[in-house]
């Protein structure tokens, strides 16, 4: 099916011509957003809709080369649709003439690249859906748009009628996934892979080698997995199956081999890479260990070029990561050999003290060349920044803003990480108003242009296989929407009402950021009845930032990650909501005079929003506190579940005297604070996180 004018002859005309003659042009581009994550460049709704029947036939318009991937994309949809409509009477169908209901058509396959064309157009109508790209990338991620529009009424399954024209605003769209620190073995890859496509990121940035672990298997170097991965590690032939796997989605897969800091795992295998005479281990704890490769001598080069020759083989992306960060240099110090040649080279500071920066831009630049020998582009973290390195070196911004800036001055391609760090559990919309590229950054256009977009990271101390998904999914979906939206999508409440949709469809699609905890929170109940654990666990949060390497526990990497923090939401969708109803309250008390009746029904309504959390809050103490009692692993949570019931009745209290139009009385209102003050103490490395609303009721007037 063919359609030359989408909405010639269907209802839309006519709400145009109805808008048209109510002076709003029916050209508008609109800001509604429906279910749409993230949000397309442009969309025009329609009044009508698509209604799925029995048949739902397919029709690819390939060009003379065509790419397996778009068919298999169509062919997952297909599968995906049947699932979701669930009574068996989709029959989905290829057809190569004849009328089709979607109809795809692209123009070239896409190169695995960054910046190749991503474009796509989608037109839903009545009578069928076109889309049309001009690479099969393009195709790829309108087929993403086109699954987030399906919508369900009583009785159909139906696409709504629209038009809509997207891009990508960054060609860089990241998440790192670190499979060091704990092992991810391919299946997590695979799913979070599904996640990444829908919602149009297309980079993989595999993080495969730290301190705690090497993790992909080396013929040439065979102790760097057999020694360093501690038996976990992806095969060779795994890792093509991942590459395989995110090419069909139109992902890239970076790798990341962090040298000459974060490698004590390479050490373990090659103890020759050391800067001085130890022998280590694989690390077991956490932390920067400032242990780092000898620069100075050649073996480590020719050791490194002949992982690097084998590496640049297996991932055919042009960019290759090396890491780069956090090496203070003080091994390098502390060896008169290295010293020595660090005074020889004319490594030095001003004061004459020996220069460990510009050892480490030696370094880098040797690496560089061998990377460049193999015809790939160097990635590293900001840290490589120094003078003296080429600006062929692609910088990934992690330590801040700044770094991004000054790179991009330099002339190097960069890439933003700072302010996407999922792993200190911020919530979405701290890193959803975090702009790669904001209207005032201090560049000029061809230095903007050098911005190539950004990357979450998913840094994996406190995240294993299994809550992995639940600490990436569904934050980074309002990150990945900062990188291909335009700017100006920045409402925060809509991204929020989107995200709950986006976060059920992932579920849908096999991530596990749902099932995971509530596996977790089924195996600490132990047989007993779940709810109030569940109930307690949804307005918990794990302490932020890395506070949980110093609130009493020494964790290792061989420390379980199965208790209540674990199953914990990195943000809780219970304390964010209650939030509003707070905040929604106070406005409506703040603007309203007392006598206008309407109002005081809104804010009675506005009251129970805020009331009924609380009142389940007060009372599952009562309920939960026997399991926690149970079960050791259980019991340092008694204190939050304790607390959260007292700052409830305080809270329910303090509502009380609202109704009756009463002010907080002083004294009651000092030993509340008090009391929220006791509240906000983390306990097992989590923390209440519906302390901050509560006192905002308590300390309103
Ligand atoms: C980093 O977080 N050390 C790149």
């Amino acid at each position: 099916m063919h359609m030359l004018h989408p909405f010639a002859c269907t209802p839309l005309l006519l709400t145009c011509l109805l808008l048209f003659f109510g002076h709003i042009g029916c050209s508008q581009t609109s800001t509604e957003t429906r279910n749409l994550l993230p949000v397309p460049a442009q969309v025009k709704w329609g009044v009508s809709r698509f209604v799925l029947k029995n048949t739902w036939r397919t029709q690819l318009n390939a060009p003379v080369t065509p790419d397996s991937a778009v068919r298999a994309a169509a062919q997952r949809l297909n599968t995906w649709l049947v699932q979701q409509i669930n009574e068996k009477r989709l029959t989905p169908e290829f057809t190569s003439s004849g009328a089709a209901d979607l109809t795809i058509r692209y123009g070239r396959p896409g190169r695995m690249e960054a910046g190749d064309e991503e474009r796509y157009s989608l037109r839903v109508t009545p009578a069928g859906i076109a889309l049309d790209a001009p690479t099969s990338l393009g195709a790829l991620r309108g087929l993403e748009t086109l699954r987030q529009l399906l919508t369900k009424d009583k009785k159909n399954f139906y696409f709504p009628e629209a038009d809509i024209t997207d891009q990508p605003r960054f060609g860089w769209r990241g998440l790192l996934i670190d499979a060091a620190r704990h092992f991810m073995p391919v299946a997590v890859i695979k799913r979070n892979l599904d996640g990444m496509a829908a919602v149009k990121l297309n980079v993989l940035h595999w993080h495969l080698s730290d301190d705690q672990g090497f993790r992909v298997e080396s013929k040439t170097l065979p102790r760097l997995h057999e020694v360093g991965s501690e038996g976990q590690y992806y095969t060779q032939a795994q890792v093509r199956d991942v590459l395989r796997y995110a090419a069909a989605r139109g992902i890239r897969v970076i790798p990341e081999f962090d040298m000459p800091g974060h490698a004590t795992s390479w050490l373990a295998a090659y103890p020759v890479l050391a800067s001085n005479d130890s022998t280590y281990g694989v690390a077991q704890r956490w932390g920067v260990l400032n242990i780092a490769m000898d620069p100075t001598r050649e073996t480590t080069y020719q050791l490194l070029d002949t992982l690097i020759g084998e590496m640049t083989a297996l991932f055919p992306d042009p960019y290759f990561h090396i890491g780069g960060d956090e090496n203070d240099g003080r091994q390098w110090r502390r060896n008169p050999r290295i010293v020595e040649f660090m005074k020889t080279k004319g490594f030095v500071t001003e004061k004459g003290q020996p220069d460990k920066h510009a050892l480490q831009t030696y370094f880098n630049r040797r690496i560089l060349e061998l990377v460049t020998a193999r015809g790939k582009k160097m990635v590293g973290w900001d840290e490589i920044l120094g003078a003296g390195l080429p600006p062929s070196a692609v910088i990934q911004s992690w330590r801040g803003r700044k770094g991004l800036y000054e790179a991009a001055k330099a002339g190097h391609a960069t890439i933003l990480s700072n302010g996407y760090y999922i792993d200190l559990n911020y919530s979405a919309a701290t890193h959803y108003l975090n702009d790669p590229l904001p209207a005032d950054a201090p560049l000029t256009a061809i230095e903007k242009q050098r911005i190539l977009g950004g990357e979450a990271t998913m840094w994996a101390e406190f995240a294993d296989s299994v809550i992995v998904d639940s600490r990436i999914w569904p934050r980074t979906a309002a990150i990945a929407e900062r990188f291909w939206s335009p700017a100006t999508v920045t409402d925060v409440p809509d991204m929020y009402r989107r995200l709950g949709g986006i976060s059920a469809l992932l579920e849908t699609l096999g991530v596990q950021h749902r099932r995971a905890p509530e596996k977790l929170l089924t195996q600490l109940a132990a047989g007993r009845e779940m709810a109030p654990l569940r109930t307690l666990a949804s307005v918990l949060e794990p302490v932020k930032e890395y506070k949980r390497h110093f609130q009493g526990m020494q964790y290792t990497t061989q420390t379980p990650l199965n208790r209540l923090v674990d199953a914990a939401p990195a943000e809780s969708d219970a304390a964010r909501e209650f939030g509003i109803a707070v905040e929604n309250l106070l406005r409506l008390r703040q603007n309203a005079p007392q006598t206008a009746i309407a109002l005081a029904a809104e804010a009675k309504v506005a009251a129970v929003a805020v009331a009924t959390p609380l009142r389940q809050w007060q009372l599952n103490d009562a309920l939960v506190r026997p399991l926690l009692l149970a079960q050791p692993s259980l019991e340092e949570y008694a204190p939050l579940s304790a607390q959260l019931s007292s700052i409830s009745a305080l809270a329910l209290e303090r509502l009380r005297q609202m109704e009756k139009g009463e002010k907080p009385p002083v004294a009651w209102q000092t030993a509340a604070l008090k009391q929220l003050d006791v509240a906000k103490a983390p306990a097992g490395q989590a923390e209440l996180a519906v302390v901050a609303s509560v006192r905002k009721l308590i300390e309103s007037k």
